[in-house]
């Protein structure tokens, strides 16, 4: 997608470093940071200079290739994917990537490896862009749907970023609004804002923009009047694991928009490829759910009027503050989930039919 006119991917392999479009800094400065080390595809992915749940896996993926150019001793290579595996618990897409690029690896001991794990992370990186310019295909169908019986905007909520800043390409939620945008179909997003770290307003909103598509960043609490206003058509997601029997674990809120989607009878549909299923978990209760610094809530961080980046406190000094990142969605309040393959129900036997299991 486009940034300043200019077409990127998140991340990219060029002369020995991983290079990634650091989200820290986002929306005020575009900054392309290196990753040399395996040590640094960690903490990239650890402070969030990368996130959402197909571009760390695909960060996790160069990450081991980064270990195999630093050291080949397999000791090494295996305590570096266990290190990437931990830097964030709750998105399965990591411990998917690194398995697979392991079993990739595995019994190889030739020069070659470095070739081959980097081979693999490109194909990940390319699956991951087809898959989710897919689910675009499949969900636009949907928007396509709304819009001719309304023919009118088709307003659409999200929350956090399931933009394609969240991916390789495309996005997952943002898709099929992408594709419906490139159809000529009249969208508007109202962008949740996503408090604590604001991927909404920082990411989600800025890539539309760079996209040229109608967009309003609303406080995380607006969802629920304008659902009750009709002002919301429907609701596109992402998602950082979900169960095979349809249960969506994704950024905190997402819940309280499906419960306030349910009940004003708004169709509330979830954006993901494969990667993101978790097929053992059959109980969301032992997803691990990432608790994040505190600091996160207590402070914000912004521009100045010299262009340079501030972070202020917002809360009384002595408060405490709990910051969970993540929560669960029950599959009653899906009312589809999105994938490559086409659209399931948010259910084991939907799920399990779609991808042949
Ligand atoms: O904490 P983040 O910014 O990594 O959380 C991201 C999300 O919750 C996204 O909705 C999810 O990863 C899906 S991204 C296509």
């Amino acid at each position: 997608m486009r940034i300043e006119g200019k077409e990127y991917r998140t991340i990219w392999y060029e002369e020995n470093i991983v290079k990634i479009i650091d989200q820290t800094k986002l929306p005020h400065k575009f900054i392309i940071k290196d990753l040399k080390t395996v040590k640094d595809a960690v903490n990239a992915i650890k402070i969030m200079e990368v996130r959402g749940a197909p571009l760390i896996g695909a960060t996790a993926a160069y990450g081991i290739a980064l270990a195999v150019q630093e050291n080949k001793d397999r000791e090494f290579i295996k305590k570096s994917a266990e290190e990437l595996i931990q830097s964030r618990p709750t998105a399965i897409n990591l411990k998917w990537a690194v398995d697979r690029m392991m079993n990739k690896l595995s019994g190889i001991n030739s020069d070659q490896i470095l070739d081959i794990a980097l081979k693999e992370a490109k194909e990940l990186c390319n699956e991951d862009e087809k898959f989710c310019e897919n689910i675009g295909i499949k969900g636009l169908r949907i928007i396509e749907e709304i819009y001719n019986k309304k023919k009118d905007t088709v307003n659409i909520l999200t929350h956090c970023n399931a933009g394609w800043l969240a991916t390789i390409n495309w996005g997952t939620a943002t898709s099929p609004i992408y594709h419906a945008h490139k159809k000529g179909i009249p969208v508007h997003v109202w962008v949740d804002e996503t408090r604590p770290r604001n991927q909404g307003a920082n990411l989600t909103s800025y890539e539309l923009n760079e996209e040229e598509i109608s967009n309003t960043i609303i406080a995380d609490n607006t969802g629920g009047i304008l659902m009750q206003r009709g002002e919301v058509d429907i609701c596109i997601v992402g998602t950082d694991r979900t169960l095979s029997n349809g249960d969506v674990c994704n950024k905190i809120g997402t819940y309280l928009k499906a419960l306030a989607a349910h009940d004003n009878n708004v169709p509330f549909y979830v954006a993901l490829p494969s990667s993101t299923i978790d097929w053992n978990i059959k109980d969301s209760r032992e997803i691990p759910i990432e608790e994040r610094n505190s600091e996160e809530l207590s402070h914000v961080e912004g521009i100045d009027e010299n262009n340079e980046i501030k972070k202020v406190l917002i809360y009384p000094k002595k408060s405490k503050a709990m910051n969970l990142a993540f929560d669960v969605t029950p599959a009653k309040y899906v009312t589809g989930l999105i994938t490559e393959k086409g659209i399931s129900e948010a259910s084991n036997e939907s799920l399990k039919k779609l991808f042949n299991r």
